[in-house]
């Protein structure tokens, strides 16, 4: 059967992470999460990890080359799954057209972007309440989650239109329990898959 992949998208804080984890198993996706693959790097203290955890702490992007890398590596890992669910990747154009090849190549596109549509306020409340639980250091500081909202609106919003063009956006609202919004998004999934 044909894998059908998935993006799901938008700002920091607006539950890409929260629903990837519950999407993945309810539509047995391969959930494909950067940021977890370079907190996992930072956490076994690879030289990779000690390169990229200023970055990071910043609120900046890490290079294109090292994301796409990373992805590269496990798109051929998908035995016996129904798609792919990328989360938190791609985040920008030279990404998405990474990403766009990679698929091609094994005769797969993306399907289908799921974008996660959050209020600035709820945002900044829900990052700012994790900074207590999660110990995440990009959490901490009020300015970095500041800035974290303006790379995303500078740098990876554009892929919107992007993916506009090629037919396959669609907005989410992102704003209700975890558990309104994974019904919403299941929806949306089960009349594609
Ligand atoms: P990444 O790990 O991708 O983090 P992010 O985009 O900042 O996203 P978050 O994990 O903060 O938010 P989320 O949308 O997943 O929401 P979550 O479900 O966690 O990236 C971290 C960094 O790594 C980047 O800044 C960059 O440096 C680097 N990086 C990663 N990928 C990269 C790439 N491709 N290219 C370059 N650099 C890259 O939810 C947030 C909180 O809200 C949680 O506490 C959750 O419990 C809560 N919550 C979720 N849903 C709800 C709800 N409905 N109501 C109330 N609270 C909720």
């Amino acid at each position: 059967m044909a894998m059908v992949n998935f993006l799901i998208f938008g700002p920091p804080g607006s539950g890409k992470g929260t629903q990837s984890v519950k999407l993945a198993e309810k539509f047995n996706l391969m959930h494909l999460s950067t940021g977890d693959m370079l907190r996992a790097e930072i956490a076994a203290g690879t030289d990779l990890g000690k390169k990229m955890s200023s970055i990071m702490s910043k609120g900046e992007l890490v290079p294109d080359e090292v994301v796409i890398e990373m992805i590269a590596a496990m798109t051929d890992s998908t035995k016996n799954k129904a798609g792919f669910l990328f989360d938190g990747f791609p985040r920008t154009v030279a990404q998405t057209e990474a990403l766009e090849n990679m698929l091609n190549e094994r005769g797969m596109k993306i399907d289908c972007m799921l974008v996660l549509e959050v209020d600035h306020d709820e945002l900044v409340k829900r990052l700012m309440l994790r900074a207590e639980l999660s110990g995440r250091p990009d959490d901490k500081d009020p300015a970095v989650i500041e800035n974290r909202i303006d790379v995303y609106r500078e740098k990876t919003e554009p892929i919107i239109d992007y993916c506009r063009q090629r037919g396959i956006y669609q907005p989410v609202d992102g704003v209700g329990t975890i558990d309104e919004i994974f019904a919403r998004l299941s929806n949306l999934i089960k009349e594609r898959i």
